[in-house]
């Protein structure tokens, strides 16, 4: 192969790029954020590795999310706090069902840069360039919003630098104390229409609770009952961007993406010999793979081996996003062929994207019920194939938006209009995404009957 640098994919064809009008411009703002303190660190993308090899081994899960597309207009504390207050009482319920420990990763504080199927929109037969994220134009339908600004990517540095800022101290200080995480948990319950479903549930891991406080496991004696690890991570599109905050780490000659602690490769932009797959083949981060349903699994060999040519446990994630019909005979052949090839992996579910439609009144939304289809579903076909379902990752905020149709809230179609504010795809709101977390909780049981004691 080739030798890597920050910059070797130039020479290779991207996708999903934006034409900036001025080259000058957008090569200023590299160099400025190439002078900027890098937004995580060499130690922490480590911890993160660290948690995905325990992942791939079955002894630990992985639970990812929060928005399709971050926005400058949707940014606030309590937003940022919302999303990571949700994962947190998801990561309680599933670390309950599973008896694993929930690596905890939001997209989030990055999420800035969106591909799209189509470079034009036609909105009442006038024609303008696609909306790309809010880190390249703006989402507003005029000639002049929809030019790519690169003075737009310093402010989506800056606002996932404020982000961190926030999720770090939320994560150190005592706002994530487990016991509190319940209680919001419980309070829910109460006052929701899932509280009849779940509440019994929900009574057993308060008991575990109480137990464990009674054995004197409180946050005094054991501190990662009041803090948690809380990861970032966002799709690695704009390459640009990505180049400009990667950082050497001088005691070992190694390259870092800094722009967050994981970054994944999308459906539209995985070409084996394109320009985002040379870029994430040279970083020390794990890294995603997104595997839609036209994914060979020879070409599927052929990326993991340029992706992850060592076989290192935790560097590389697929995400499997083929839609709730297509998934038990897309994913059944991938599986096979990564199993028999021996390739260390983690597989997670993203059933978002593949279960995406428009509905009667033409909202772009999602169904609970295929969302959840799709999960089962993929969590069946890797425990009949022996392997081990590693994770899900959702599209989801922790405000009461109406994006995604179902739920015990029986949210409908005309439901949509009142607080649909989705800057690209439908998320799933507080409420939908907690009770995702309860309903898989039986599929994420330990599986009985397998024996692993001959291992
Ligand atoms: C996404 O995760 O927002 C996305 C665009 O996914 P995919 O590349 O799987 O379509
Ligand atoms: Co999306």
């Amino acid at each position: 192969m080739t030798a890597w640098s920050p910059e070797s994919w130039r020479s290779k064809p991207a996708k999903q790029l934006p034409d900036y009008p001025d080259a000058q411009a957008l090569a200023r703002v590299e160099a400025e954020l190439a002078r900027r303190p890098p937004l995580v660190f060499a130690g922490e993308v480590k911890r993160l590795k660290k948690q995905l090899a325990n992942v791939a081994a079955g002894q630990a899960f992985l639970l990812q999310g929060g928005d399709c597309a971050e926005s400058f207009k949707e940014f606030s504390a309590d937003n940022v706090r919302d999303t990571f207050r949700v994962l947190l009482q998801m990561a309680v319920v599933m670390t309950f069902a599973s008896a694993k420990p929930v690596v905890k990763v939001g997209r989030i504080a990055g999420q800035f840069a969106k591909p799209r199927s189509a470079t034009t929109e036609v909105i009442d037969g006038v024609e303008l360039p696609s909306y790309r994220g809010d880190s390249i134009n703006d989402m507003a339908f005029t000639a002049e919003a929809r030019v790519p600004d690169p003075e737009r990517l310093i402010r989506a540095y800056d606002q996932s630098a404020a982000t961190l800022n926030l999720l770090r101290a939320l994560a150190s200080g005592g706002y994530a104390d487990l016991h509190n995480v319940h209680q919001w948990t419980m309070d829910f319950l109460a006052g929701s229409p899932a509280g009849e479903r779940y509440q019994e549930y929900a009574g057993r891991i308060s008991e575990a609770l109480a137990f464990m406080r009674a054995c004197g496991v409180t946050p005094d004696g054991a501190p990662s009952l009041e803090g948690v690890d809380f990861f970032t991570s966002h799709e690695a599109l704009h390459l640009p961007f990505e180049e400009a905050l990667v950082r050497m780490e001088r005691e070992t000659g190694r390259w870092f993406a800094t722009s967050g602690h994981l970054s994944w490769i999308g459906d539209r932009t995985r070409q084996p010999d394109g320009a985002h797959v040379e870029f994430m083949r040279g970083i020390e981060n794990p890294v995603g793979l997104k595997c839609g349903p036209t994914l060979d699994p020879d070409e599927l060999i052929r990326l993991i081996d340029t992706l992850n040519p060592r076989d290192e446990a935790g560097r590389l994630v697929l995400y499997v996003r083929m839609g709730a019909e297509k998934v038990a005979n897309g994913l059944q052949p991938l599986v096979r062929k990564v199993l028999s090839e021996g390739r260390n992996v983690v597989w997670a579910c993203d059933p978002m994207h593949g279960n995406t439609h428009k509905a009667s009144n033409g909202y772009k939304t999602r169904h609970f019920d295929k969302v959840l289809a799709e999960l089962k579903t993929f969590i069946e076909v890797l425990r009949a194939e022996g392997a081990e379902p590693g994770g899900v990752h959702f599209e989801m905020t922790g405000q009461d938006v109406t994006e995604c149709v179902g739920g015990a809230g029986h949210l409908s179609e005309a439901d949509l209009s009142s607080r649909y504010h989705t800057h690209c795809d439908p998320r799933l709101n507080a409420d939908q995404a907690l009770e995702m977390a309860f309903q898989i909780s039986d599929a994420l049981k330990p599986a009985q009957g397998i024996t692993r004691a001959a291992e």
